[in-house]
């Protein structure tokens, strides 16, 4: 593995220390999904103010790594500690301080961006006053205020991943995990999206990104660590995983650390759902 920075401490897994430079200590998670391990016994450790990258091949375990961060998924193995909180004992907690804006756009494409923030601001008991407030603020910040009462199931791909983003805003998390926030946008898009990372990490906030896209991690992160089949296999800034595998690019580091060959795998669960159902079509 290629070593570069410091990046593992040894909290006491109790530890509701507000105080930490650290906004994310992990701890050895892993993930088990039956025999197959997807998250096999990281550690890494992200500051607080961080813009902090988490690279890796399709199948890497990044989703996987930001599921279990995020409370979404029990580590089979492993703890962490999230702006203080131990993961495994304080998730209400940990929740409530933290914002998720997954690859796949959540919102109820027949309310409005107004509606929307509405229904998620609720779900965070925040008063209907000050929903408004953010919503509206929230929306000029994007651009999209002109858009507040059309449903976003009519926004093109690039509005609904920025409603997507500030959908994870309404409740002012202190830590951000955006799970490959420019995937499928057209380079404007994906611009307006980066200076819109930018702005909020600008604003104090601690940004945990994937992307398959180098130049995106190159221009955002502080650092970074790069995950295959599970395990770290190096970590730094992109200059120093650039110098450790003496390489020009971080596109060329990373090719140089994870191999040549794609990571084709079936979905085993899928492929037995779609066997059954051939099974069952009827016969022409
Ligand atoms: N619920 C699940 N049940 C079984 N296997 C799973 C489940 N979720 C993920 N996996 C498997 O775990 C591995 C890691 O998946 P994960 O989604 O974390 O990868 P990733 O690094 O986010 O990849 P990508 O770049 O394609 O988004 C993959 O092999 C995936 O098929
Ligand atoms: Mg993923």
């Amino acid at each position: 593995m290629v070593q570069v920075t410091k990046t593992v401490t040894d909290y006491s897994s109790d530890s509701t220390d507000e105080r930490s430079d650290y906004a994310v200590e992990v701890r050895n998670l892993t993930k088990y999904f039956g025999k197959f391990c997807a998250v096999d016994h990281i550690s890494f450790s992200v500051k607080k103010g961080e813009i902090f990258g988490l690279l890796g091949p399709n199948g890497a375990g990044k989703t996987t790594t930001i599921r279990m961060l995020t409370t979404l998924l029990t580590p089979s193995e492993g703890n962490a500690t999230i702006l203080g909180y131990d993961l495994r004992k304080k998730q209400n907690e940990i929740r409530k301080k933290i914002g998720l804006c997954s690859e796949k756009v959540i919102g109820y494409s027949h309310l409005t961006p107004m509606e929307n923030l509405k229904f998620f601001g609720t779900l965070y008991d925040i008063p209907d006053e000050e929903i408004e407030k953010r919503s509206l603020n929230l929306l000029k910040f994007v651009e999209l205020y002109e858009w507040k009462d059309t449903p976003i199931g009519s926004f093109s791909t690039g509005m609904r991943q920025r409603m997507n983003i500030i959908r994870s805003l309404i409740h002012d998390p202190e830590l951000l995990f955006l799970d490959e926030p420019t995937l499928g946008l057209d380079p404007q898009s994906a611009r307006k999206i980066r200076r819109l990372i930018k702005k909020l990490n600008e604003d104090g906030k601690t940004i945990i990104l994937t992307s398959h896209y180098m130049n995106e991690i190159e221009e955002l992160c502080d650092r970074l660590i790069i995950i295959d089949h599970g395990k770290i296999i190096a970590q730094g800034t992109a200059e120093e995983i650039k110098q450790q595998t003496q390489t020009n690019s971080l596109e060329d580091a990373f090719i140089k650390l994870t191999g040549e060959s794609t990571r084709d795998t079936i979905d085993l669960k899928q492929l037995k759902k779609s066997l059954m159902q051939r099974r069952m079509r009827p016969h022409a």
